[in-house]
């Protein structure tokens, strides 16, 4: 058994150093381990909720794509996706909004924070939330719920998102009663490098101190690097490397022994400068081939609406048959299915017992009640046109449980009107008697 392991990017700004050590790297390492069966997708979805601009949306989910595919990703091995061109996830989304509390959505972190800002500053506490900041949840749940992911690797800020997803989930199960959907486990890399930006505080688009992955050219990559603060030590004075974002960001790309050995001259008094130069050269040396490939993908953006296509075509293979089933669930279902339902309720009750009308041998008109078995339990008597004798057939089937049965013997007789009407067969005893007279009162309550 495979596990399946999704996670979302979503798509606003271009892809940083940060991004690559803290996120992608790590998760195009572990879509190769044995057992595992990965879904990683473009959160566009997610994008709008945070950008208006479409240039910038239609931008950066090119560029995070190619920036995965430029990594390493292999699209043969692993379903990577665009959220947008699976119709069925804002489809499930829905599904999962109706049963959902609103309550569990006005606990979620980043709605809470929008409200404690705008009450902070005097204005309307949703002033500027909408409803896609609101429900993000459950857009987040749905692109979970849809491929029944059980592990889901996120920053540790997703946690309550995951929680909320799994509430979803046990909600609708129980509601509509299956185990419809997995309950999706949340995984926190915790030995995942959070990289330092220029200034030394998490690399962040936020704190504008990033440095860039593929944008522009090496030299732009060197121009970067050249721009890390440091302390003011000089060339010749010991260094003390622990403490220093060069150190730390050389760490999250060399090995062991590179890694040691540049602590060493550091320690050993080399400067700053030449740091710089090092590191960008061991930067450059991961970076560089992966640029080349990056670049070539960025001038030709069909290839990589290609590669999603296919991506977006099997995971559909999945979603489309997923959604049937759980439409089906929750009563949208087709009206043919229904005919195909009610045809089968009629067949039954073409078994249950009947009147039939019958014109006999001697040309007067009769009718039978036969049981579901299609065993005679009346006989009327003979009438000389057939209306008589429909309207008598139609009194018996009103007459529901009224006890019109007369016992004679080992035989039967149906009265009206203290007339017999209907004789019932000669049982060989009394007991196949009872059971023939005991299925008359049956047939005649079902009719009434
Ligand atoms: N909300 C996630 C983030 O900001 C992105 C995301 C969207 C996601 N859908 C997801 C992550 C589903 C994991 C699973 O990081």
């Amino acid at each position: 058994m495979s596990t399946r392991v999704l996670t979302g990017i979503t798509t606003t700004g271009t892809p940083h150093l940060g991004n690559w050590a803290g996120a992608i790297r790590p998760a195009i390492n572990a879509s190769t381990l044995p057992g595992t069966d990965a879904f990683y997708f473009m959160a566009d979805y997610h994008a709008l909720i945070k950008c208006d601009d479409p240039a910038r949306v239609a931008r950066s989910r090119l560029e995070i794509a190619a920036t995965w595919l430029a990594g390493g990703l292999d699209p043969e091995r692993v379903t990577f996706y665009r959220q947008s061109d699976i119709p069925e996830i804002p489809e499930l989304c829905w599904i999962l909004t109706c049963v959902t509390a609103k309550g569990l959505m006005n606990r979620a972190h980043a709605y809470k924070a929008s409200v404690d800002q705008n009450t902070a500053k005097g204005v309307d506490p949703d002033d500027g939330i909408t409803m896609g900041l609101f429900s993000y949840p459950v857009l987040m749940a749905a692109d979970i719920l849809m491929f029944n992911a059980n592990k889901v690797p996120v920053g540790r800020d997703q946690t309550q998102h995951l929680e909320m997803a799994r509430d979803i989930a046990q909600r609708f199960n129980h509601l509509y009663g299956g185990e419809y959907f997995v309950l999706p486990e949340v995984v926190i890399e915790e030995s995942v490098a959070t990289l330092p930006g220029l200034d030394g505080r998490k690399m962040s688009k936020s704190y504008n101190n990033t440095i860039p992955l593929f944008e522009g050219d090496a030299k732009s990559l060197r121009a970067a690097v050249m721009r890390i603060v440091t302390d003011s030590r000089q060339p010749g004075e010991p260094k003390d490397a622990e403490g220093s974002h060069l150190y730390t960001l050389y760490r999250a790309f060399a090995t062991e022994a590179e890694s040691s050995a540049f602590r060493k001259e550091l320690e050993g008094g080399m400067g700053w400068g030449d740091a710089k130069q090092a590191l960008y050269e061991r930067l450059d040396r991961d970076i560089a081939p992966m640029r080349e490939r990056y670049q070539a993908l960025m001038a030709h953006p069909e290839r990589i609406e290609d590669i999603l296509q296919a991506g977006a075509e099997k995971a559909r293979k999945l979603a489309t048959p997923f959604m049937a089933q759980l439409r089906e669930a929750i009563g949208l279902r087709r009206h043919t299915a229904i005919a195909v339902a009610n045809k089968a309720t009629a067949k039954k009750s073409s078994k249950a017992a009947r009147f039939v009308s019958f014109r006999d041998d001697d040309g007067t008109f009769r009718f039978r009640l036969l049981g579901a078995d299609g065993q005679e339990l009346l006989l009327s008597r003979s009438f000389e046109n057939p209306k008589e004798a429909g309207a008598v057939m139609q009194r018996l089937q009103a007459i529901g449980d009224q006890d019109i049965l007369h016992v004679d013997g080992l035989a039967y007789t149906a009265v009206l009107d203290g007339a017999a009407i209907a004789q019932g067969p000669a049982a060989a005893d009394e007991t196949q008697r009872d059971a023939l007279l005991a299925q008359v009162r049956q047939a005649l309550a079902a009719q009434g």
